[in-house]
Parts: structure tokens; C-alpha cells; sequence
């Protein structure tokens, strides 16, 4: 490994307490456990308390991820934070978490409603930081999903869950080395899974709030499903060719989890088992910017990454935008 090594040298996560499995969601629409866990392989998510707060979340995690890299909120450099929910509309979460955490007065920033790949694009742009710059960043991705949903509309509700999850990048320290990552973007693409009340297109008004449309998650689950597949698929590919490495050597790979169905159509066209692909899934739900993160922090508890295993992150989300990064650990 090179001097000039670029690692995650810590992992940290928060799961909010209330446990909502596939039953509870039927008393809210026409549904059932067994729909949902055939189309989608979820079980149950964590709902966040009705007094947490995306801030609450993001910092429980950003503390568990300093300890476990052996640093205080003192000795971190930068902070980002992707989320898709944010603390409040302005300023950006991350002045919140770098307030709360008593980080000092660094930069600090959000990728917004980059959908599920936010968190990898923030490592990757940590990574990048610390090339430059050195020192150490605090990334967190955090997501409030269910504030956000429509609880009506049986399309959407289901699939998510609340998780935070985070990860310190420096190049001082043990952990994953980033050997390679990629990013991308279709913006062509940016009505098949999309909220737009709020923004400047379609202002939050008093109407808009009555209709519930503030919460109106607008999604086209089959092209998502299609474009997911290909797209983590392909970054997946161009990671390990960049890293100069082969499919067979990867140990273990970390999809973001947003579908069952999409994780085994993702392992069967890499040709990959599908025992290499780390999946909690029915556990968490679709957790957004927190997922990969979060299952990657599992994994590694659980003792599915021993030293020297090559990790592969990939993930996909609203804009479109997809990306992946290769770790060895
Ligand atoms: N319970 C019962 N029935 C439901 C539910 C539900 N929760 N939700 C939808 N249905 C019904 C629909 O009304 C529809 O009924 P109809 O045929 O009478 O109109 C039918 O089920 C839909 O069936 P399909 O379209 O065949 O469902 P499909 O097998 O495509 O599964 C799903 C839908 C789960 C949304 C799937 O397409 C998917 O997971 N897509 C990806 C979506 C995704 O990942 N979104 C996350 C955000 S982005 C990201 O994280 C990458």
C-alpha cells in the first residue's frame, strides 16, 4: 500500500428505536407482508421518533464513527453531510452537525438529494480533500425518510426507512484503503423519482400542503429498477478495471440496498454469488444516503471483512446519479 494512502479509518451508525415491520404498514394502505417482501425483500425499517431530527441522527453516528477512528470533534478537518432529508430547508444540515459535534470552525457542507449514491460521491470528494489538503473528514449520510413520505400512497411508503451512518476519511490510520471510485449522472432522467413542491418549479404553498403534495414522492419503480440494475452494474465494473483488479478478486461487495430483486439482478449480471453481496435489506428498508454506509459499518461488525479483503461500494439514486468505490481493508 502507498505512502500516500487514502483510508475510511472509521465506521459509526444510528438506527432509530421504533422497529415498523410489513404488518404495521397495513394499517395505513391496502397492503401486505407478503407483497412487500416478495416485490421487495424488506421485512421492517426503523422509524425515527417523532422528535429526532435528521441532526439528531447524523451526529449519534458521526460520534460512534470518531470513536471507533480513535479521534475527537476537535481533530476533524471537514464535514459532509449527504441527505436527501435535511435538518431545515436553509442553512444546510452540516452546520448543525458541525455546531453539535464541537467540531472547529472547518468546512462544512451537504450533497442535497443526490438520492442513494450521495454517500459514496462524499467519500469520493473526501477522498480527494484529503489528497490535497490532508487532515481528516467527517462524512455522514442521513436520512429522515419518513417525514417525507406520503403514508397514503402504497407505491412509495413501504420502501424506506430512517438510519443515519458515517465514516471518517484521513490518510493517518488503519481501514479501507480507497483504491478506485467513479460517479455519474443522467439528468435526463430527473422526473422518474422526484419531490418537486418546494423548490422554485413548484413553491411550497398553503394548497400544496393541504393536497399533501409536500410529501408527494413522485416514482416510476420499473425504470428505476431497470436503470439501477445497469448502472451499479456498470460503475461496479469500471471501479474494479480502474483499481487494475478482476470481479473474482472482490471479497465482498456493498450494494445499496433499495430492492432485493435489484441486488440479485445486479449480482447475476456481474456474475457474481450472491453470498458475496452483504444484504440487510429486510432489516432497514431502502435507507437512502445512510444504506451503503450503514451496511458497510454492519458488515464489518459482523466480521464479514477480514484484512486484506477488496470491498466493493455501488449505488444509485434520484437524478439519476450512480456511483462506486473499491476498498481494501
Ligand atoms: N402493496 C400492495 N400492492 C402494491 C403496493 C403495496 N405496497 N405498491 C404497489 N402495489 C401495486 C400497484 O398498485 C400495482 O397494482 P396494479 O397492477 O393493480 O396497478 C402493482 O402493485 C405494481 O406491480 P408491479 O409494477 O409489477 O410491481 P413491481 O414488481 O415492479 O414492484 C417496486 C414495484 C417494488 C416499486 C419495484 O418496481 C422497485 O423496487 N423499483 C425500484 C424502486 C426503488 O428502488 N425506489 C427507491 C428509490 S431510488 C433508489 O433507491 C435507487
Amino acid at each position: 500500500m502507498g505512502k500516500d494512502a487514502i483510508r475510511v479509518v472509521g465506521l459509526g451508525a444510528y438506527l432509530p428505536e421504533h422497529v415498523m415491520t410489513n404488518e404495521e404498514w397495513s394499517n395505513y394502505v391496502d397492503t401486505s407482508d407478503e407483497w412487500i417482501t416478495t416485490r421487495t425483500g424488506i421485512k421492517r425499517r426503523r422509524i425515527a421518533a417523532p422528535d429526532e431530527t435528521t441532526t439528531d441522527m447524523a451526529v449519534a453516528a458521526a460520534s460512534a464513527a470518531l470513536e471507533d477512528a480513535g479521534v475527537s470533534g476537535q481533530e476533524i478537518d471537514e464535514v459532509i453531510v449527504a441527505t436527501d432529508t435535511p435538518e431545515v430547508f436553509l442553512p444546510d444540515t452540516s452546520s448543525f452537525v458541525q455546531h453539535r459535534l464541537g467540531i472547529r470552525e472547518v468546512p462544512a457542507y451537504e450533497i442535497g438529494s443526490s438520492g442513494c449514491a450521495g454517500f459514496i460521491q462524499a467519500l469520493d470528494i473526501a477522498r480527494a480533500r484529503v489528497h490535497f489538503g490532508g487532515g481528516r473528514i467527517l462524512v455522514v449520510g442521513v436520512e429522515l425518510l419518513s417525514r417525507f413520505m406520503n403514508w397514503k400512497d402504497r407505491n412509495t411508503c413501504v420502501l424506506f426507512g430512517d438510519a443515519a451512518a458515517a465514516a471518517v476519511v484521513a490518510s493517518a490510520g488503519e481501514g479501507g484503503e480507497i483504491l478506485s471510485a467513479v460517479a455519474g449522472t443522467d439528468g435526463s432522467q430527473t422526473g422518474i423519482l422526484t419531490l418537486e413542491v418546494g423548490g422554485t418549479r413548484k413553491p411550497f404553498t398553503l394548497q400544496a400542503a393541504q393536497q399533501g403534495s409536500h410529501q408527494n414522492v413522485v416514482m416510476n419503480g420499473r425504470e428505476i429498477f431497470r436503470e439501477a440494475v445497469r448502472r451499479m452494474s456498470e460503475a461496479s465494473l469500471k471501479v474494479i478495471s480502474d483499481a487494475k483488479l478482476t470481479k473474482n478478486e472482490i471479497a465482498l461487495v456493498v450494494p445499496h440496498q433499495a430492492n432485493l430483486r435489484i441486488i440479485e439482478a445486479v449480482a447475476k449480471r456481474l456474475e457474481l454469488p450472491l453470498e458475496k453481496f452483504y444484504i440487510n435489506i429486510q432489516e432497514y428498508g431502502n435507507t437512502g444516503s445512510a444504506s451503503v454506509p450503514l451496511a458497510l459499518w454492519e458488515a464489518r461488525g459482523l466480521g464479514r471483512i477480514s484484512a486484506g479483503d477488496i470491498v466493493l461500494l455501488t449505488a444509485f439514486g434520484a437524478g439519476f446519479h450512480w456511483a462506486a468505490m473499491l476498498l481494501k481493508f
